[in-house]
């Protein structure tokens, strides 16, 4: 199978690294990838939010399967172009990307398909803005509308801090914004790959959104993830695809744009029962890191399944009985004003730690072929262990022997879990 990724993240290196060492897959591009992909698949320069080119790309190596990584070129309209291109696609049409590239649409569609999710208001002056933030109270929790890397959610008992940000979504163009319940609960992702109709989950794993120690500190893309949650009720995959993720697929199928990708569920484990706090419509950065790292079945083959509407013939996912958990290193000054170009070294020292593996993000080599920090988060090192203790301690291990001046990491991923 000639397959092309889209996307230049530690995920796309996770998931560059599950394609490429299956025997399915014979030909691996990525696009426009980063260093680690160049050392496992070939690089590609092209923008892959241009459903053009991607098209012309995926024609001329013949590829029989695009896969998306990242939202935007979801959210551009990539899968319906490479889908009408006659390619096989795994991602959603842009119509479907909806579900992430607006929190208002989400919620509808929720209520639509009777999903449990917090009570929300959608605003768009800064009166609806202050009645939603009296009318919900603290702590605040308001998301900006659009695509904002996972930057654009504040939570905080400030009212100032949250009429702030409400303010700064509403300034933008064609501004909107959401506020809504918070919801008491720990928080799990749970990965459901779709192909339209059918949905099959992944192993729920859990990510740290703060930048700091103890959830402190601004919201990041995320800074770390583990799994398996061995806190969770053991059913939970099984229980969010019958609440949430095939009520989601039957209702977009209804409405005649079918739902063909990962459906991201980001869920709060509530008093009164899982409730959803967000949708993606791809995989989780970082969560894909450690979730592939215990996936023993062959990924290739069910993302092609789903690009083609076969799931119910496919093999349920099959995983390792390890733990895995991965840590995030980012760039000094992230998730705000990033310096870039610090030298990073020890790599190949991390990976020596018995079941680590180091996944590149915003990395690229300088002037005289060094490797330096080329972004927000730079790399995602990633442990298995026999349990989320053992993985843990590996993975720490690990990034004690990487060096970036500045480097920013939280000490806590994973901790007591
Ligand atoms: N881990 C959060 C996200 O991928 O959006």
């Amino acid at each position: 199978m000639k397959i092309l990724l889209l996307g230049s993240g530690a995920r796309e290196h996770a998931l560059a690294r599950a394609l490429a060492s299956d025997s399915a897959t014979t030909e691996l591009v990525v696009a426009p990838g980063n260093p680690g992909t160049a050392a496992i698949a070939t690089n590609l320069l092209i923008d892959p939010t241009v459903p053009e080119e991607v098209v012309e790309l995926a024609v001329q190596m013949g590829a029989d399967l695009v896969v998306v990584g990242p939202e935007a070129p979801l959210v551009a309209g990539v899968a319906d172009a490479v889908r009408d291109a006659g390619i096989p696609c795994f991602g959603p049409g842009a119509e479907a990307a909806r579900l992430e590239g607006s929190k208002a649409f989400a919620k509808e569609v929720m209520a639509a398909a009777g999903i449990p999710t917090a009570e929300a208001a959608v605003c768009t002056t800064e009166e609806e803005l202050a009645l939603a933030l009296e009318r919900f109270g603290a702590p605040y929790v308001v998301k900006e509308d659009g695509l904002a890397a996972g930057k654009g959610v504040v939570v905080t008992e400030d009212r100032q801090a949250a009429l702030a940000h409400g303010r700064a979504c509403l300034a933008r163009e064609g501004g909107r914004v959401v506020v809504e319940d918070y919801l008491d609960g720990p928080e799990a992702s749970v990965f459901c790959v779709c192909d339209g109709a059918t949905v099959r989950p992944l192993a729920p794993a859990q990510d740290f959104k703060r930048l700091g120690d103890g959830d402190a500190g601004p919201n990041t893309g995320g800074m770390g993830a583990y799994t398996p949650l061995t806190w969770a009720p053991a059913d939970l995959a099984e229980q969010v695809v019958r609440e949430v993720a095939q009520p989601v697929v039957d209702e977009m199928a209804r409405r005649g744009t079918s739902f063909i990708g990962l459906l991201y569920c980001g869920l709060a484990l509530t008093a009164e029962g899982l409730r959803v706090v967000e949708f993606n419509v791809r995989f989780g950065d970082p969560e894909t890191q450690a979730v592939l790292a215990r996936l023993t079945s062959s990924l290739p083959e069910l993302l092609l399944a789903a690009a083609t509407g076969s799931l119910t013939q496919a093999p349920a996912p099959t995983w390792s009985e390890q733990a895995a958990v991965d840590v995030v290193i980012a760039a000094p000054g992230y998730p705000g004003t990033v310096s870039t170009g610090g030298r990073i070294t020890g790599i190949e020292a991390a990976e020596e730690v018995e079941g680590v593996h180091v996944l590149h993000a915003g990395t690229g080599l300088g002037e005289d072929g060094a490797l330096e920090a080329t972004g927000g988060r730079v790399l995602s090192v990633v442990a298995l262990g026999e349990d989320v203790a053992a993985a843990r301690a590996r993975a720490y291990e690990a990034v004690a022997r990487i060096h970036l001046d500045g480097a920013q990491y939280r000490t806590d991923i994973a901790a007591g879990r």
